[in-house]
């Protein structure tokens, strides 16, 4: 890239626990790096680690030795996203530098930044939530501008199943916000409620852009059965609903990620499983066409 500019930057979230968040986050973030030759920044903005611990782990368990070599260095370097908040919140000016010891590099092009232990004590109420709102802003303003790591075209947060102040930091100030639902009651019900909630927990910011896409659809006969295909439209109803009311710029994007076993291994054994590769594409460019709206 010729001008530096920071990267546009998307937020999985959900309140609801399993539906995909870190799967569809990760293949993601995979995908764009590999097909779309785009350097791509991944955040794990949850305590419980989920990603950063798949990442961790092999297939057979053991410790993936390059990751943890490099996050025990990380830790002893103080270059910890933990660290960072320390540093954003303690004395005034953000003295954080940023290089391979804050971001580790899982290609090339696709880029990680752990979650560590100490993100549970964010919560503790040790950080009052305004003086955390600009942190993603700021750090990612950071790495825009350092010399020793790459320009990203796309920073990606997985978000935890709530609202925590690290969601709080990246919801105001994200480009789109992306919520995947599962085909069930619960997305009929829990969209409104996400809805409503992101904008009373946001407000006085500007509430993003936010697209809804359905994953783990049911397949039939190349397209979704007709259970999910009532889930769905079920769900833009309720989306439209919302939108007007709340006035929010919702899509809902008609390109599902269908469930399919293969996908379980798609963190720990690297890339986007090849039966999945049509589905992202899809997806990613029904996001990109959004952003660019
Ligand atoms: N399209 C899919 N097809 C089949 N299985 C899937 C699909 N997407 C996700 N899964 C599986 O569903 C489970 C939950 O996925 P994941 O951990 O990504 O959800 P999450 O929303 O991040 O959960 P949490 O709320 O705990 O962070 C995992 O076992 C994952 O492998
Ligand atoms: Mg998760």
């Amino acid at each position: 890239m010729n001008e530096t500019r920071p990267p546009k930057t998307i937020a999985t979230i959900n309140f609801k626990g399993g539906v995909g968040k870190t799967t569809v986050t990760w293949c993601l973030g995979d995908l764009i790096s590999t097909y779309g030759n785009s350097n791509v920044l991944l955040f794990d903005l949850d305590a419980q680690m989920s990603l950063t611990q798949s990442i961790t782990l092999n297939e057979d368990g053991s410790l993936f030795r390059k990751f943890s070599d490099w996050s025990e260095r990380s830790e002893q370097r103080g270059k910890t996203i933990f660290k960072a908040i320390e540093a954003y919140t303690g004395k005034p000016g953000f003295d954080f530098g940023i290089n391979y010891d804050f971001v580790y590099q899982i290609t090339d092009r696709y880029h990680f930044v752990p979650s560590v232990e100490d993100l549970y004590w964010l919560e503790l109420g040790v950080i009052d939530r305004e003086k955390m709102q600009g942190f993603i802003r700021d750090i990612l303003g950071k790495v825009t501008w350092s010399r020793n790591v790459p320009d990203y075209h796309y920073a990606l947060f997985d978000c935890p199943p709530s609202f925590t102040l690290l969601s709080y930091s990246v919801l105001s100030v994200c480009d789109l916000i992306l919520i995947p639902v599962n085909p069930d009651f619960y997305a009929v019900r829990g969209v409104p409620l996400i809805l409503n909630t992101l904008r009373l927990r946001i407000e006085p910011f500007p509430i993003p852009k936010i697209a809804v896409f359905m994953n783990k659809a049911k397949p039939y006969a190349g397209g979704m059965t007709k259970e999910s295909r009532f889930y769905w439209s079920q769900v833009e109803r309720v989306c439209a609903q919302a939108a007007d009311k709340a006035a929010l710029k919702v899509k809902c994007l008609d390109t599902p990620i269908y469930d399919r076993v293969a996908i379980k291994r798609a963190v720990t054994t690297g890339g986007v499983p090849p039966e999945f590769v049509n589905d992202f594409k899809n997806l990613w460019k029904g996001i990109t066409e959004f952003l660019n709206e």
